[in-house]
């Protein structure tokens, strides 16, 4: 039997589905590359889950909007649980939509540090993902693919 393909978990916060609509983008070019993805809103389902989620794949893509210059506090409370668990290893990417100053990807890219991910470059889309922004994401999220595959 073929060797299962490598799962990506992309999940997210949101308060007005832009960061949503950035994670069904990366979720799209990264699926075209030939990974599994589950895409979790962090509102839907409890943390817990999405750990045991995490944990069972082999690249992380974890997404917030900036508000008041910081991720939001459930995605916040995510990558702080993350840090009990054996995330070593795998590939690691984080994203947002942001109005002005967009910090959320990197402060959360700094959080994730000690987990000894591969990280990649975080990626910040303004407002509401179209067209070329769009693309960016699906391109994002076929760099994701690509560096899991490559492992
Ligand atoms: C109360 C409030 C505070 C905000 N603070 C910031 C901020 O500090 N920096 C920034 O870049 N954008 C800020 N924004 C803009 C949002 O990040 C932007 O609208 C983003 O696209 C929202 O994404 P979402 O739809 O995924 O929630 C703020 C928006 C609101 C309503």
């Amino acid at each position: 039997m073929a060797d299962p393909k490598p799962k990506l978990v992309i999940v997210y916060g949101t308060g007005t589905n832009n960061t949503k609509a950035v994670a069904e983008g990366i979720e799209s070019g990264a699926r075209d590359e030939g990974v599994d993805t589950v895409v979790l809103n962090v509102a839907d389902i409890s943390k817990e889950e999405i750990v045991a989620e995490i944990t069972g794949a082999q690249g992380v893509a974890i997404g917030s909007p900036t508000y008041n210059r910081k991720p939001v506090p459930a995605i916040v409370t995510l990558v702080d649980m993350l840090q009990d668990v054996n995330m070593e290893g795998k590939v690691c990417a984080t994203f947002g939509a942001y109005g002005h100053s967009g910090e959320a990807p990197k402060t959360l890219k700094r959080v994730l540090k000690p987990c000894n991910m591969e990280q990649m470059e975080v990626l910040r889309i303004l407002g509401k993902p179209a067209g070329p922004t769009l693309d960016e994401c699906r391109k994002y999220g076929a760099e994701i693919a690509g560096n899991m595959l490559e492992k």
